[in-house]
């Protein structure tokens, strides 16, 4: 919501918004000139009737001031109908969304929520239409008022001449057109000052990256430790208490049930999650206060749900443009993660773009490719520290085999924490920490957590179980 309000107030035009707000005050400063100019005419003949008549359009301004009042009291359920539609129409238009919501059927679904935040609308703007109405009709009643009070004056003057009458009459016209004009300019504006917290607040969000606090340059990796790291978001307690400790050049693997905790871990040991209690280090300085360039030069993390970019498969492998990329390195990594051969048949070799959103002959690769090439980006970069997140769940049996190969060949000198479901030959090789409900219940090797660990036990046999023919 604070992103969709934000973006409300600075690229809806000159109509509404920041710019608006400006717009509007320019326009408030032209009409009050002119009113001024005629209320000083209108005094020079007789001071009553300006008086009166500029009385009766401050009541029209208070009464216009009610109005924007409920605007602004109200906007914020505005805000929050726009909102869900902007998540409806971003999700609908999405090109990844689109097989689900057909094979499901889900169009019916949108159209529900659809509908409904339609009818919430509508009755919103059906509540302000109607405040808006009765303030209108009391301004015009203001007007009429002030219009009969000057005739009746000059009738009791006995002033009441063809040349006075149209002069005054002009003058009221005109000086409540402009007041009209004036306040709308006035509703406008502070209507639009509305969009002005909202755009305050997204700026004053707290962006993690700012680097104020995070002077700390780090070495090569040495070391990351978590002590008695908590981690609780939106109210959820994810991670309970976990010490770990990787040292240079160690293996470790992550293994758990679904929700148990691994992919949050792998948020705080990249630094994206703060613990909320306890302390996560690298080489001895915490985390959070580590320059994010820094950090990144050391570390590599691939993610459950990573994505490829639209752009070309080099790109999307080095991680910057084309004329810094080193052309002779994606060639190695690609044909290590057995994807060269793929590639080169590819019009444009390497320099073929992923997907056709920027370019019509992208190549639209496999869930499994993907993965490879992501793998592909985990090697290219070599850094000190690799976190991978499942990277072998959409792997063909070969190709997790060969994954297994690379990880012990390629990144035999590197530091790597490695999440995954699959408790193959590879698990026998490393130290394995064992998690569940966010806690690590575990750590050691294969063989001790056979021997010590009741879910460790429990999930290499049933996967041993769906491997083993006749078993
Ligand atoms: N940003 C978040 N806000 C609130 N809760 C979250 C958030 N991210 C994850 N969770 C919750 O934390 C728990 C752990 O999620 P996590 O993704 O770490 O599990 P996991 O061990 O990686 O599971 P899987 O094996 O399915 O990948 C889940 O119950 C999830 O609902
Ligand atoms: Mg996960």
């Amino acid at each position: 919501m604070i992103i969709d309000q934000a973006y409300e107030s600075i690229y809806n035009g000159a109509n509404v918004g920041i710019e608006a707000v400006i717009d509007q005050t320019i326009l408030v400063l032209r009409y009050s000139l002119q009113i001024i100019s005629l209320l000083v005419l209108m005094g020079l003949l007789s001071i009553w009737p300006a008086i009166v008549v500029l009385s009766l359009n401050i009541f029209g301004y208070l009464m216009q001031s009610l109005g924007n009042r409920w605007y602004a009291n109200h906007k914020n359920a505005q805000n929050r109908i726009t909102s869900y539609q902007e998540y409806f129409s971003r999700t609908l238009m999405a090109r990844e969304n689109g097989k689900d919501i057909r094979l499901f059927g889900m169009v019916p679904l949108f159209h529900h929520y659809q509908k409904n935040l339609a009818k919430r609308l509508v009755r919103w703007e059906g509540h302000y239409s109607t405040v808006l109405a009765g303030v209108n009709i009391l301004q015009q009643l203001f007007n009429l008022a002030g219009i009969m009070f000057t005739l009746l004056f000059l009738i009791s003057e006995k002033s009441l001449t063809i040349a006075n009458c149209i002069f005054f009459l002009t003058a009221i016209q005109v000086m409540n057109t402009n007041f009209a004009n004036l306040r709308n300019a006035y509703t406008l504006t502070s209507k639009n000052l509305t969009f002005v917290p909202n755009f305050r607040k997204f700026m004053d969000t707290e962006l993690d990256l700012a680097t104020e606090n995070k002077q700390n340059v780090i070495g090569g990796f040495k070391q990351l430790t978590l002590n008695r790291v908590f981690l609780k978001l939106e109210n959820n307690t994810i991670l309970k208490s976990i010490n770990l400790s990787v040292s240079k050049g160690d293996h470790l693997i992550v293994v758990g049930e679904n929700g148990a905790g691994k992919s949050s871990l792998v948020k705080v040991l990249s630094g994206l999650y703060g613990p909320t209690r306890g302390t996560a280090k690298l080489n001895g300085i915490a985390l959070n206060s580590i320059n994010p360039q820094s950090l990144q030069a050391q570390m590599t993390v691939q993610f459950q749900d990573d994505i490829l970019l639209h752009f070309t498969i080099a790109e999307n492998i080095s991680c910057t443009d084309l004329k810094r990329t080193n052309y002779q390195k994606v060639n190695e990594v690609l044909r290590q993660v057995h994807l060269l051969e793929f590639v080169n048949a590819l019009p444009n070799g390497i320099e073929t773009y992923v997907g056709n959103e920027l370019s019509a002959n992208g190549v639209l690769v496999s869930g499994g490719q993907k993965q490879r090439l992501l793998f592909a980006r985990v090697l290219y970069k070599q850094a000190d520290l690799t976190i991978l997140d499942e990277p072998t769940a959409a792997l063909d049996p070969i190709s997790e085999k060969n994954f297994y190969q690379l990880i012990q060949n390629e990144l035999a000198t590197k530091t790597v924490i490695f999440v995954t479901h699959r408790l193959g030959s590879f698990v026998k090789k490393g130290k394995i920490a064992v998690m569940s409900k966010g806690k690590i219940i575990a750590i050691g090797t294969h063989d001790d957590l056979l021997v010590n660990c009741e879910l460790y036990r429990e999930m290499w046999q049933a996967q041993r179980s769906l491997y083993t023919v006749g078993d």
